[in-house]
């Protein structure tokens, strides 16, 4: 009995927390891998069209049925830098492998045409592709010049978004790179100047990387990392914005033709809060909107992956942002502004009741050019938009990265709850699976919890996408993509084992004696199926073997023998207000620092059992319990350090502060409804987005082989440019 305070003391500093368990994909005869035996391929975007995913690469666009995972010679679409254009390119002194043409946008549009944009060895180009009157090949229709829709260096990270005949990008728009912008054109026609964000004034864009575009409503929105430049003091850093446009808004004021007049751009908050926040300031990647079920608070959140732009510093974390809560930042933040270059930032205040430029209802209005002028100082919100959950719902620690994320919106579960699930993609090719609890509304402290790891590639992930109703995860990596499921329930799982693993997909079949994958909205007899994604209860597993995995501040009597930690990453955690053991905190600052000696909660001794024991044996007691609880101490402390110092320091769940807004969603009551909300497909993000240098040339000049392509594969009516 004793012997159970330090124990639990060690517990409480959470040294049960363990690795998630790992599913190793890279060889299993069950994963689909789609590559074209090209090195070098840079294979960027998707796209879907019906099942059929399009895939950009190098010279090249593979149209690849989601069953077969196979290309489709006749569908794809080749496309090479003319020889001319490939000549200029290596007189300008760029490579072999940089002078190749790597699509960069690729969009359907609703007549069935597709929309193909290339670096196309740094003479940047599009094309229309339409498909024949009879079903034939497809036709060349239309065809431009890419200036400020695609990037001329193929490692530039650039973004876009197509919304009818507009496509939005986030770009730069010269040879060397240094003239980025936020770009709208009509690519319906062969002539257009489009509008733009001002040329060379850092205030606007201080050499982004754009990660992601997404329109809500009457904005289109750009997410992106820059070079910051209000920060004074900082030295060179770099921050994350949400920048927003009006999609009304025409560039024709006669001061500023071609221009933005409703650029606005806030810094997102990501970070660890504590006395000293802990930022992440790198953003990676976002996902789509992701909105909620009606009875929620009407919250549309994106989650995005960010990483520390601390150097030596190799840390990533998924925040949330909801889309209310920009707005608001933009409604009614003051604005950073400096009266010259060179000047001091300074607050200016604005009065609410003061017109906001940039609002859309005065896209379209004359406005003077005083007012004008001064909407374009105050662009720059003062105010930065928090993360949604007030700290990160996911923390990765150690050299593995987060790169990628892509959320199934609200899956339901047993418990009647709809659970957010995220996949995040890493630079080692990993999977994470993380369940959202706190937007779930389910009890305990948690944000989140980490299901599994998928081990899918060894390189980095690039980009992941959901399809056939979020049943499969198509993972795309610099040269291969990959076709996985999401759930994995093991049939030969214990009852105790399915439980412990918080899945929203798996339950345990008490009729059937397995753990299966489950369709929560088909199952009628729910007494059937033992799930409990919020706390891992497994109470009701009867007679099965029985595996301890649930509250253990709640039972104090269990031995931690019969812990079987291995199978849930994140484990319930005291109020760390209630103790004085702020170790995330600590961990957050990512320094490794000391780590205070904790002091042992008197409420731990007294669920300890030590009330109404004769006096020598609890002064005894003491002195042991004194004695053990330095010895364990000691452990705990030196695992502490260990685990700390450990290469993989995956901390997958946050203590969780529900804010105010996250309402619970009975368990009780009907059954909910079945479908999951549709995201507007106009909502979607595109995220163009790629990581690392290019590879060396693949294969050498003039040769034609592209790894099992026929010949017939090139575009029949290729006109060279
Ligand atoms: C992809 O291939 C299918 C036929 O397999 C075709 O119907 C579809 O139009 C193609 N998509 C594009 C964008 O080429
Ligand atoms: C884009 O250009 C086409 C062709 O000129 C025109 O028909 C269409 O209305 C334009 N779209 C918009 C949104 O301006
Ligand atoms: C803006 O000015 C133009 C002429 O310069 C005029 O035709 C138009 O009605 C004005 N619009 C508004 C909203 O004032
Ligand atoms: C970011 O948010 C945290 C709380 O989540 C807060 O402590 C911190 O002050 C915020 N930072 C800025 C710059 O507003
Ligand atoms: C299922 O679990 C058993 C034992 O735990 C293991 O041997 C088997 O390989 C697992 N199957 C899969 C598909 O993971
Ligand atoms: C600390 O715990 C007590 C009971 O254990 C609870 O009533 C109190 O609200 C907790 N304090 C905080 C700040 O959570
Ligand atoms: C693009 O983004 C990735 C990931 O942040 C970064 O490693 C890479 O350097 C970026 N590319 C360029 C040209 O800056």
């Amino acid at each position: 009995m004793i012997l159970r305070a330090p124990l639990l003391l060690c517990l409480l500093l959470r040294l049960g927390s363990t690795e998630p368990r790992v599913v190793d994909l890279r060889q299993d005869p069950n994963v689909a891998v789609f590559e074209s035996g090209v090195e070098g391929e840079n294979f960027k975007l998707l796209d879907l069209d019906g099942d059929r995913l399009l895939i950009g690469a190098r010279n090249a666009v593979y149209n690849v049925s989601l069953h077969t995972f196979r290309g489709d010679d006749a569908w794809n679409v080749l496309w090479p830098p003319a020889d001319a254009v490939h000549k200029d390119c290596r007189m300008k002194g760029k490579s072999e492998n940089e002078c190749q043409n790597f699509i960069r946008v690729l969009s359907r549009d609703t007549r069935g045409g597709v929309l193909v944009c290339g670096t196309n060895a740094f003479l940047p180009w599009c094309k229309v592709f339409e498909d024949g009157p009879q079903g034939e090949d497809l036709r060349e229709v239309l065809t431009f010049e890419a200036k400020g829709l695609s990037p001329f260096d193929p490692n530039h990270n650039s973004t876009f978004f197509r919304d009818g005949d507009m496509l939005y990008t986030g770009t730069v728009a010269d040879f060397a790179g240094g003239d980025a912008l936020i770009h709208r054109r009509n690519v319906s026609r062969e002539h257009d100047l489009g509008v733009r964000t001002e040329q060379a004034d850092d205030k606007f864009l201080n050499k982004p990387q754009f990660v992601g575009a997404m329109k809500h409503k009457e904005h289109v929105m750009m997410w992106f990392a820059e070079e910051a430049v209000e920060c004074d003091n900082c030295g060179p850093t770099i921050y994350s914005r949400v920048a927003r446009v009006c999609a009304n808004d025409l560039g024709n004021h006669p001061s500023y033709p071609n221009q933005w007049t409703t650029f606005a751009k806030a810094r997102l908050n990501c970070s660890i809060p504590g006395d000293f926040p802990f930022y992440f300031d790198r953003l990676q990647s976002i996902s789509a909107l992701v909105p909620a079920r009606p009875r929620t608070p009407a919250s549309n959140l994106v989650y995005a992956v960010f990483t520390s732009s601390l150097s030596g510093v190799s840390q990533s974390a998924v925040c949330a942002f909801d889309i209310s809560q920009i707005w608001a930042v933009f409604a009614t933040s003051n604005y950073l502004t400096q009266d010259r270059a060179g000047d001091p930032w300074k607050v200016t205040k604005v009065s609410k009741s003061a017109p906001r430029a940039h609002e859309c209802e005065f896209a379209a209005a004359n406005l003077s050019d005083a007012q004008l002028k001064t909407a374009r100082s105050n662009m720059l919100m003062e105010r930065p938009v928090g993360n949604f959950f007030a700290e990160p719902v996911s923390v990765q620690r150690g050299p593995e990265q987060m790169t990628q994320v892509v959320v199934e919106a609200q899956a339901p579960a047993l418990d009647g709850r709809f659970y957010d699930i995220l996949y995040v993609g890493s630079d080692r090719g990993n999977v994470l699976k993380i369940v959202n609890l706190a937007r779930a509304g389910a009890p305990g402290r948690l944000i989140s919890h980490q299901v599994l790891s998928m081990r899918v590639a060894s390189v980095p992930i690039r980009r992941l996408l959901l399809v056939e109703e979020a049943t499969k995860l198509v993972t795309v990596t610099e040269t291969r993509v990959f076709r996985t499921l999401v759930a994995f329930c093991n049939a030969s799982y214990s009852c105790a084992e399915c439980v412990a693993l918080r899945d929203p997909h798996c339950a345990f079949d008490l009729q059937r004696k397995q753990c299966d994958v489950v369709s929560v909205s088909r199952i009628s007899d729910r007494e059937r199926f033992v799930q409990s994604v919020d706390s891992g209860d497994d109470s009701r597993c009867q007679g099965q073997a029985h595996v301890e995995n649930k509250m253990l501040m709640d039972q104090p009597g269990r031995t931690p023998k019969l812990l079987r930690a291995t199978h849930f990453a994140s484990q319930e955690w005291s109020d760390p207000k209630n103790t004085s053991t702020q170790v995330t905190t600590l961990l957050a600052s990512g320094a490794a620092g000391t780590v205070p000696p904790p002091t042992v909660p008197e409420r731990l001794l007294a669920e300890a059992g030590l009330r109404g024991v004769p006096i020598i044996v609890v002064g005894l007691g003491v002195g042991v319990l004194a004695l053990l609880i330095g010895v364990f101490l000691g452990i705990c402390f030196t695992y502490r350090m260990y685990v700390l110092s450990s290469e993989k320091k995956s901390l997958s769940s946050s203590y969780y502060k529900p804010p105010s807004t996250v309402l619970t969603v009975s368990s009780s009551g009907s059954a909910p409804p079945t479908t999951p909300p549709a995201i507007p497909s106009n909502e979607k993000p595109i995220n163009a987005y790629e990581t690392g240098p290019l590879p060396p040339p693949a294969y050498a000049e003039g040769t034609l082989g592209r790894g099992g392509l026929s010949p017939s594969a090139l575009y029949s009516k290729q006109t060279y440019l």
